[in-house]
């Protein structure tokens, strides 16, 4: 009669232990109920619907293991607080050895297992573009244009997030930031860009892209639209010299400034980084050609940001890019999503993209403002009102993808740079060295306009302008 106590299986021994004492319980209960809500999660998901999203993804990823983490800390936690009584406890059970530290390995294996899984499927939900352009209302600008763009497939953290654990930590960091800021309400309207703590193109985009490749000259054929009555056509034809590292090893034309030879570096005095008086060109030996705007010394720099030129001072909007109305416009009529026998169409249809609309009136107040533009001008009939109704549709389109109010993104708040803009921010024929040698770049007229100097040229071959029937798109045999 030495031992009353019954003979326990490892299972309820187990389970003893774990209502031991009130600390251990909890733990387990809620180790429970993690695993339990994962598995219910993980069916609804595979139904499909509702279920299955952003949300689910982030409860089952993030919320539930640091339920399953809490657990995890409070059942060892308690055991050791009440070791005490589960002395007593142990010692009512001892009719068979009890290989609690044997037990603790191997739940604890399985626990690490289980966390180790869970995490890794954690970071990866965290670095889909799922999570990055769906679960915060936020991002939806850049996901719109994003999914219309030629990286429509390239995941957002493969452009956003330095590769490995640091460049993974620090964008977390950042964005838990954000997050807080978004709860807030008060992230900035619109968001700032250019991106300043965005990781450098040369770990991101050249992942995919070789910088030295040799592009050569591409023929660049942009058709354009007038607002007059016709809605009459010209094309602009260009070669573009974009360059890149020859056979022969020379860098040249527009690829040049990212030959891993070519360091330009500049000092923007905006945060926007559109104003830059002074830049400079390292070379292989060290040292550098410098370039000041009329007034500013060479030596020392002015104030402000020093970088180094890469990919996204011209490709800011490889991703999502922004368009104007009339571009916008312009690409519609080309592809023959817009009607050209509809008088004046162009004209019409960019008033309305001007509207004050919010989001949710923009799709019917297009659509009532163009209905009332022709009841008013040439009059409605049954073709006309049908015609309208699908072209305003498209109009529509345009604004919703590229106007957002509760971000403050407008028409033109998001400049592409590689682009005249972004270029005769250095190439404007000003910037000039010690000894009064420029970097080319056409002058201009006291209107603003360029003056057409040899430095066009540099940049691409203007092979036609604002004409309507190119001969050159003949001779190419490209005319429409
Ligand atoms: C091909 C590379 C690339 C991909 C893919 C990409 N981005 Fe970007 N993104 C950029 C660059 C470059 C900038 C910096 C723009 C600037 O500094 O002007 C940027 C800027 C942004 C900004 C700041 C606001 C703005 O519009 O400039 C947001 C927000 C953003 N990206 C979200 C996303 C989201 C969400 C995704 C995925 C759906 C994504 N990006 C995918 C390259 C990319
Ligand atoms: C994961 C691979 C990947 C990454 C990272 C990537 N790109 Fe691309 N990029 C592509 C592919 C693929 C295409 C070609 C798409 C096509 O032709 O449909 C492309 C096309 C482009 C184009 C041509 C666009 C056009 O309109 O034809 C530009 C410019 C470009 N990328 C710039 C960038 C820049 C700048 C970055 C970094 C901010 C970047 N890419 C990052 C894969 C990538
Ligand atoms: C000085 C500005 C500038 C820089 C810096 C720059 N590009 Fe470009 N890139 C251009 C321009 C301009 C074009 C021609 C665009 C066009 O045809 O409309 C172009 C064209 C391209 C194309 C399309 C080529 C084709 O014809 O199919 C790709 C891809 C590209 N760039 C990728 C990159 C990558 C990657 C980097 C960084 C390693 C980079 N660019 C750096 C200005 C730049
Ligand atoms: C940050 C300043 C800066 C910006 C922005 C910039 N460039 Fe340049 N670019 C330079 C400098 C500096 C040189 C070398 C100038 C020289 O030698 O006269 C250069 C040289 C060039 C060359 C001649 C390369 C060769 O063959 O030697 C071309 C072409 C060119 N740029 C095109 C562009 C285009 C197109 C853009 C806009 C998409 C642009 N650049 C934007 C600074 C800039
Ligand atoms: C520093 C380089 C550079 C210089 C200098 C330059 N351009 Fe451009 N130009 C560009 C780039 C980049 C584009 C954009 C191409 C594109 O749309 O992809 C462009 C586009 C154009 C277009 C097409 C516009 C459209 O949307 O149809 C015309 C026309 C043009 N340039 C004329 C000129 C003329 C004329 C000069 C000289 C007075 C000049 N450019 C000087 C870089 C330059």
């Amino acid at each position: 009669m030495e031992n009353q106590a019954p003979r326990l299986g490892t299972v309820s021994r187990l389970h003893r232990l774990l209502r031991s004492n009130w600390i251990t319980s909890i733990g387990a209960a809620l180790m429970t109920l993690a695993v339990l809500s994962a598995v219910t999660l993980l069916l609804m998901e595979s139904l499909g619907g509702v279920w299955s999203g952003p949300y689910s993804g982030l409860l089952l990823t993030l919320v539930l293991p640091l339920v399953f983490l809490l657990g995890l800390v409070l059942v060892p936690a308690g055991l050791v607080l009440y070791r005490k009584q589960l002395n007593a406890r142990l010692a009512a059970m001892t009719d068979r050895p009890v290989y609690l530290a044997r037990a603790v390995v191997v739940l604890t294996a399985v626990n690490f297992a289980a966390v180790g899984t869970v995490g890794y499927t954690g970071v990866e939900f965290l670095s889909s573009t799922e999570f990055c352009g769906k679960a915060c209302h936020v991002m939806d600008a850049e996901r719109v244009a994003y999914e219309r763009s030629p990286h429509q497939r390239v995941a957002c953290v493969l452009c956003h997030v330095e590769p490995g654990a640091k460049g993974f930590i620090a964008a977390k960091l950042n964005g838990t930031k954000q997050l807080l800021h978004t709860f807030l309400d008060d992230y900035e309207r619109p968001i700032p860009t250019p991106v300043h703590n965005l990781a450098s193109s040369r770990v991101t985009c050249e992942q995919c892209h070789w910088p030295e490749k040799y592009l050569g000259t591409k023929l660049k054929v942009k058709p354009h639209f007038r607002t007059d009555e016709q809605v009459s056509a010209y094309t602009n034809v260009l070669l573009m010299r974009t360059g890149g590292t020859r056979p022969d090893g020379k860098s040249v034309g527009i690829h040049w400034h990212v030959h891993p030879e070519a360091v330009v570096e500049y000092v923007a005095t905006d945060a926007a980084r559109t104003q830059i008086p002074w830049l400079r060109v390292v070379k292989p030996d060290g040292t550098a050609d410098t370039y000041a705007l009329p007034g500013v010394p060479l030596d020392p720099p002015p104030a402000g940001e020093l970088r180094r030129m890469d990919c996204s001072d011209c490709h800011n909007r490889s991703a999502h890019a922004f368009e104007l109305p009339s571009d916008a416009l312009d690409v519609a009529f080309s592809n023959a999503l817009l009607p050209r026998d509809l008088p004046s169409f162009k004209r019409h249809a960019l008033e309305a993209l001007e509207g004050d609309w919010t989001r949710e009136s923009a799709a019917d107040g297009i659509r009532q403002q163009l209905q009332a533009a022709y009841a008013k001008t040439s009059g409605i009939d049954e073709a006309r009102r049908q015609k309208l109704e699908a072209a305003s549709a498209v109009v529509a389109d345009i604004w919703l993808r590229n106007v957002w109010p509760e971000r403050k993104l407008d028409w033109g708040t998001y400049p592409d740079l590689a682009s005249h803009v972004g270029c005769f921010r250095c190439h404007d024929g000003k910037h000039a060295d010690a000894n009064g040698r420029t970097v080319f770049g056409p002058g201009r007229l006291p209107d603003g306009v360029p003056i057409r100097d040899g430095s066009c040229d540099k940049c691409h071959v203007v092979l036609s302008e604002n004409e309507e029937d190119p001969a050159v798109l003949e001779a190419f045999g490209l005319k429409r």
